[in-house]
């Protein structure tokens, strides 16, 4: 055989090889769970936003759900969950309460602890300026803490929030990037610990 025959052949095996291999070593996406409720739409753009920073962190797949819609494997699949909901009487809505007692009721997440290590994070939207945002986030944020996930906030100190009614035009420009910000920085930190524990 001749000698560029050779390394042609030689170069073609190697880089089947360098190829094979990197197709087996490539990780599995890392998946962000958003799921809201919402009635006039206010919170679904802030979703919809949330969504778009996710997708800014490459090795990342976004779900978007009603939480009415999630499913046992949609919930139990997920790196990371962030959670939206409208201020309903200074606190998060009956449907997102309901959500979460239905992590327990229709997907028995205790006493295993199913959710325990994935990320959470929360966004809210409510019709005045200081009327329960911060208190919806958190309560939204301390069910994850009792299912023992990690937190994390991201747009604002507690998370992505929107002032929608009253003295406000609606949503603005800053608080979807707010959301947007939300989104990459769970997508960012649930990359981080998928990584860490594929190791
Ligand atoms: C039953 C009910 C209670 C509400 N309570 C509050 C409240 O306590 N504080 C507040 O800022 N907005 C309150 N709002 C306004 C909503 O939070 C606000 O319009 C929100 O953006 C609606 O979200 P959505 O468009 O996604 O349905 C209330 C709205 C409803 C329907």
């Amino acid at each position: 055989m001749n000698k560029p025959l050779v390394s042609l052949l030689a170069f073609a095996i190697i880089f089947n090889i360098a190829s094979w291999s990197w197709a087996e070593e490539a990780p599995p996406p890392v998946k962000v769970l958003v799921t809201y409720h919402s009635v006039s739409g206010n919170t679904e753009r802030m979703a919809e936003a949330v969504v778009e920073g996710v997708k800014l962190v490459s090795g990342t797949q976004a779900m978007l759900k009603r939480v009415g819609q999630v499913t046992a494997e949609d919930l139990f699949s997920s790196d990371a969950v962030i959670v939206g909901s409208p201020v309903y009487w200074s606190n998060m809505s009956g449907e997102v309460k309901t959500f979460f007692d239905n992590w327990q009721f229709k997907f028995g997440v205790f006493p295993e602890f199913k959710m325990k290590n994935k990320v959470g994070a929360a966004f809210a939207t409510g019709g005045q300026i200081s009327s329960g945002k911060e208190i919806t986030m958190l309560t939204i944020l301390a069910a994850m803490l009792g299912n023992q996930m990690i937190v994390v906030s991201g747009g604002g100190a507690f998370g992505a929030s929107a002032t929608t009614e009253g003295d406000s035009p609606g949503i603005d420009k800053k608080e979807l990037a707010d959301a947007k910000a939300l989104g990459r920085r769970v997508a960012e930190v649930a990359t981080l610990i998928s990584r860490a524990s594929s190791r």
